[in-house]
C-alpha cells in the first residue's frame, strides 16, 4: 500500500473538506435524522433483514449516520473511516443521540492493526470501493473481520455509472479501468454549491473484479442484484420516479446504477 500513500493522504484531506460541508446539507438532513428519520435505504434494509443483536462493522462509514441507523435497528456497531473530520462528527452524533457505537479513524487497509474482534456482519455502501486501489487486499480485510457464518453486505453504485464523464453525457472511462483517475472538484455530490475545491484520486472496479476478490478470500456469494436507479440524488440530470428513486434523464431503466451483494464466510463445523 506504500505506493498509494500520497493518494490516500490527498483523499483524506478531500474527505475532510466534504465531511465538514456535509454536516449542514439537506442531502444528509442530519436534523431529521436526529429526530428519528432512517438514513438507510430500502435496498439494504430489505436485503439484510433483521440485524438485532448482531455485531456490525461498517467500513468507510463517513460521519456515521448509517452506522448509527444500524444501531437504531438493534445492531452493535463499529464504524471505520479515513477522514478524521468525519469520525469526529460521528462520535459527536453518537453522543448527542445516546446511541451506542465505536468509531475508528484509519485507512480501511490498516484496520486490522487498529481494531480487534470478529463481526457477524461487515457492511459497506454507496460510494466506497472507488476510493480503494486494491480489491484483493480489501477483501482480505473483510474476511479477516468476519466470524465463521458471518456475512459481508455491500450496496454500491454500479461501475457502468463511473464510465461516464462528470455530466453523465459521454462514455469517458473504460469499464475495466485500472489506472488511477485524477479529478479536480468544486463542491460535493451533496451540495454542488459548497465553497470547497480539491483534487481526489479514485479507481474504477468492474463487477467481476469485486466478486472475484470476495470469492478469492473464500467468501460464498449468496446473491448479486442490479438496480436501474439510485436511491440517492447524487448524479447530474436525474429525474425522480414515482418509486422515489432517481434515474438519469434519457437513460431511464437503460443503465444499471446500483448493485448489491451478500457473501458469507462459510462455517466448517
Ligand atoms: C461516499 S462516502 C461513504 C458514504 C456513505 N455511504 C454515507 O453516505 O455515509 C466515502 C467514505 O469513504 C472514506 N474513505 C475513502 N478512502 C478510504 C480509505 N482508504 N479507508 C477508509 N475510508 C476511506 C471517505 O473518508 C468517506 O467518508
Amino acid at each position: 500500500m506504500e505506493q498509494y500513500r500520497d493518494f490516500f493522504e490527498a483523499n483524506r484531506q478531500s474527505w475532510n473538506l466534504r465531511a465538514a460541508a456535509h454536516k449542514s446539507t439537506t442531502f444528509y438532513d442530519v436534523e431529521a435524522w436526529k429526530a428519528g428519520k432512517d438514513s438507510l435505504q430500502s435496498i439494504e434494509l430489505r436485503e439484510m433483514g433483521d440485524v438485532r443483536g448482531k455485531t456490525l462493522l461498517h467500513l468507510q462509514c463517513h460521519f456515521g449516520q448509517d452506522t448509527l441507523s444500524w444501531a437504531r435497528h438493534g445492531a452493535q456497531v463499529t464504524g471505520c473511516d479515513l477522514s478524521d473530520t468525519a469520525i469526529e462528527y460521528a462520535r459527536q452524533l453518537a453522543a448527542e443521540t445516546g446511541l451506542e457505537a465505536s468509531f475508528v479513524c484509519c485507512n480501511v487497509y490498516d484496520l486490522p492493526q487498529h481494531l480487534a474482534g470478529k463481526f457477524d456482519i461487515v457492511f459497506a455502501s454507496y460510494g466506497v470501493v472507488g476510493w480503494l486501489p486494491d480489491l484483493k487486499r480489501w477483501a482480505e480485510v473483510i474476511a479477516h473481520f468476519l466470524k465463521p457464518g458471518g456475512y459481508f453486505y455491500f450496496a454500491e453504485f454500479h461501475p457502468v455509472i463511473w464510465m461516464f464523464d462528470d455530466n453523465l453525457e459521454k462514455l469517458t472511462y473504460s469499464y475495466q479501468q485500472s489506472d488511477v483517475i485524477v479529478t479536480d472538484n468544486q463542491g460535493t455530490y451533496a451540495d454542488q454549491d459548497a465553497d470547497i475545491q480539491y483534487r481526489d484520486y479514485s479507481w474504477n472496479h468492474s463487477l467481476s473484479e469485486v466478486i472475484n476478490s470476495l470469492i478469492g478470500v473464500g467468501l460464498c456469494l449468496e446473491f448479486l442484484n442490479e438496480y436501474p436507479f439510485s436511491p440517492y440524488n447524487c448524479f447530474p440530470k436525474t429525474v425522480k420516479g414515482e418509486d422515489g428513486n432517481y434515474r438519469i434523464q434519457g437513460l431511464e431503466n437503460i443503465i444499471p446504477m446500483v448493485y448489491s451483494l451478500k457473501a458469507t464466510k462459510i462455517s466448517y463445523q
